[in-house]
């Protein structure tokens, strides 16, 4: 299967305007994505030097072309949108980023401009405060007559998530402030983090509970303030340093260095290690110094924070775009290290993708025991891909290998390029598997997808968990008493290892000498129940069992496509064994797989995902002894002369005399397609109750809104 390698970036220089505008488009939508992962989920993809990466490329398309700048451009932005779940809060002086410098040169350029800017003499340099620059994430604190009333997340600068009730649990963080001088209404700004030692210790905790496990003490911060339940945050051991402010009703210092002094008495921690510099050089002094102490600050930082000292100058020079003129990042390199590649491993995913890692000979980067790194997928080794990391150019990695690895602010080193001139000269370049470690199913990688998977969905141990709570699921068998929960702990004792396993449950309990209703949580009646619940799913719809069977991308909108078009289980069977005797690539294309390639609504992705799920003769086998417990039921197939049918609907309000779930099966039935929004193709809406966005939507598309008793006189029923 072809598979498309990323091209290398053209110099910007070289860009033509038609490139440029394209390339601004796709880098922007990524940052955006980045964006979203970092802010609002905690789960960022990409290392930070990568993503610095992608932004400085942006920021120099923006300088040779500048209007492509909008106020939408992510280099307008800070951060992302308050994640929904916590109340909105509007910052009174937004909170703003900083720009970035990456070499002494970009530091001394930052202090020129600042002297051309306010006109400054020769003799006149100003004086700089440096500090520490915490990865962590900003927090705003509003005192009110010394009391703290709200604290909020920096969100996208503007409008940022209500953290009150989690931030009260930080140690480091006053609820009323000390001494005199305090301003009757004062924000106070600053990092929550962790200690890289407690995320470790958290992470092992979290490991033992199968919870969330942080990628890094930024990410583990983010996740344990963002918490609805305030006692886990309460559990949580973070921290908070001060280092700016927003709103003042008055200043208690005219200098940058001087309203530290006052935090520290106001009785919030500042940072120790912040100094007074009175020129270029000796903030580089001690940029340099700190880089060499940052293994053992003992929490995680990625560069230093220059601040203009005298606050009517900071005044002065204000802000551009989205950061001060007053202050700048100085970033610093990603940590590097030089080791051996010792092996690649091959991990299979809960959803059976195959991720290669790195086993190296362990060798410390930044204070931390390095021994294992991520390899993303098999164009990474081969040194093609790079989705956001560093790139080698089509160097492949080759076990026996002398590696550079770096850590760039994460946890997770990565492998940046090969030591060509020790490259062993036996090394031979690595082979990916094309079989599942784990299973021995065949393995393979979609078009255009960097990812290869496992196909044995219904019997890779790897995936089995994932499968069964799938299979059990709503939309799938929908069984009662039987969750998450359960399906791990039947899986971890060998109870269901497979679906035909829960519907043999009952008779293997009878036969055994521990039984079900013996055990802790279940009595008489939740075992009764459960089996009941398992009996009553023994009859199951067609569409079900398919989506059940959690072939990738067949969710319940595919899986009611091909149980309509093959009606019956058998059909499907014998329909899909014959299309994965030969799919699109061979030459005598098989009838069936046309057949199924045709269906309208089944693209060829889908297609093929399905055909590879029959051409692993261990999920039919699964499939077969899965079909001896139970009976399907063939497919409805649509009326032919609904009024609705090929009709696109959609429900909204509360309905009263059908639920959701039902409107959307006799719509179904009778051919109609029911989506999820409004749009121009929208035929009909269904308004009930209280229907809010949707239905005026529809009357400004002049789509026909129908109520529920006019739908069903529409549908004769
Ligand atoms: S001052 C107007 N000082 O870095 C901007 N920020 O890239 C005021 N940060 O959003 C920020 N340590 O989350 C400042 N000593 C420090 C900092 C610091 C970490 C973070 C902060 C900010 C981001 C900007």
């Amino acid at each position: 299967m072809a598979v498309k390698a990323k091209k290398p970036l053209v110099d910007v220089a070289k860009l033509t305007k038609a490139q440029a505008k394209i390339e601004h488009v796709r880098l922007s939508l990524e940052i955006e994505a980045h964006n979203e992962r970092y802010y609002q989920k905690d789960a960022p993809t990409v290392s930070d030097a990568a993503y610095d990466a992608l932004r400085q490329r942006l920021v120099a398309i923006e300088a040779k072309f500048p209007d492509l700048v909008s106020k939408d451009s992510p280099t307008q932005k800070v951060g992302a949108a308050p994640a929904r779940g916590f109340a909105k809060v509007q910052h009174a002086v937004p909170m703003l980023s900083l720009g970035n410098a990456f070499s002494d040169e970009d530091v001394t350029e930052f202090v020129d401009r600042i002297r051309r800017f306010l006109k400054l003499d020769a003799d006149h340099i100003p004086a700089l405060v440096a500090e520490p620059k915490i990865d962590g994430l900003s927090l705003s604190l509003r005192y009110e007559d010394g009391e703290l009333v709200r604290a909020a997340t920096r969100g996208d600068g503007f409008t940022g998530e209500d953290v009150t009730a989690n931030v009260r649990t930080i140690k480091d963080i006053p609820h009323t402030l000390k001494g005199r001088n305090i301003p009757a209404a004062c924000e106070m700004r600053g990092e929550v983090y962790m200690l890289k030692k407690d995320f470790l210790e958290l992470n092992k905790k979290q490991a033992e509970a199968e919870d969330t496990v942080f990628a890094n003490p930024r990410n583990s911060a983010a996740g344990s303030l963002r918490q609805k339940d305030v006692s886990i945050t309460a559990s949580r051991p973070l921290k908070f340093f001060a280092y700016t402010w927003g709103e003042m009703s008055e200043r208690p210092a005219d200098t940058q260095h001087g309203m530290l002094e006052w935090m520290d008495k106001a009785g919030f921690v500042v940072n120790p290690r912040t100094e007074l510099c009175k020129n270029v050089d000796d903030v580089l002094k001690f940029y340099s110094r700190i880089g060499e102490e940052r293994a053992t600050l003992g929490y995680d930082i990625d560069g230093v924070v220059y601040k203009v000292d005298r606050l009517d100058w900071q005044d002065r020079l204000g802000f551009v775009s989205r950061s001060p003129r007053w202050a700048i990042a100085h970033k610093f390199a990603a940590e590097q290290a030089t080791t051996i590649l010792n092996g690649i491993d091959i991990q299979v995913g809960r959803t059976g993708a195959l991720t290669p890692v790195a086993r190296l000979e362990p060798v410390t980067v930044g204070g931390v025991v390095v021994s294992n790194a991520t390899l993303h997928n098999e164009d990474y080794i081969k040194g093609i891909g790079n989705d956001g990391n560093p790139i080698r150019d089509g160097v492949d990695l080759r076990i026996g290998d002398t590696v550079v690895v770096q850590r760039a602010g994460d946890v997770i080193p990565q492998v940046v390029s090969v030591v060509m001139d020790k490259r062993p000269k036996n090394a031979k370049p690595y082979k990916f598997p094309d079989v599942c470690p784990v299973c021995g199913s065949h393995a393979v990688r979609e078009e255009d997808e960097a990812v290869r998977r496992c196909t044995g969905a219904l019997i890779c141990p790897a995936q089995a968990t994932e499968r069964l709570k799938h299979f059990v699921s709503r939309l799938a068998f929908d069984i009662d008493g039987l969750g998450d929960k359960q399906i791990q702990e039947f899986y971890e004792e060998g109870l269901v290892m497979s679906p035909v396993d829960i519907f043999t449950l009952q008779k293997r309990d009878a036969r055994s000498t521990s039984k079900l209703m013996q055990r802790e949580g279940y009595g008489e009646t939740s075992v009764r129940n459960l089996f009941n619940a398992i009996d009553a799913r023994r009859s199951i719809d067609l569409h079900r069992l398919i989506f059940a069977l959690g072939i990738r991308h067949v969710g319940e909108g595919n899986a009611k496509l091909l149980a309509r078009h093959y009606h019956t289980i058998d059909h499907f069977r014998e329909a899909m064994l014959a299309a994965a005797k030969g799919t699109k690539d061979d030459e005598n294309t098989t009838e069936a797989y046309q057949d199924l390639n045709n269906i309208g609504g089944i693209g060829e992705i889908v297609a093929e995902a399905v055909v590879e799920f029959f051409a692993e003769p261990r999920n039919v086998k699964a499939l077969g002894e899965l079909l001896g417990e139970i009976e399907v039921k063939a497919a409805e197939r649509p009326r032919k002369s609904s009024p609705v049918s090929d009709k696109t609907v959609v429900f909204t309000g509360s309905l009263t005399k059908f639920t959701r779930d039902e409107a959307k099966a006799v719509a179904e039935r009778l051919g109609a397609k029911v989506a999820g929004s409004v749009s121009k193709k929208t035929d009909y809406v269904v308004a009930g109750e209280d229907a809010g966005s949707k239905l005026t939507k529809a009357r400004e598309l002049g789509v026909a809104v129908l109520t529920e008793d006019e739908w069903l006189a529409l549908i004769g029923e």
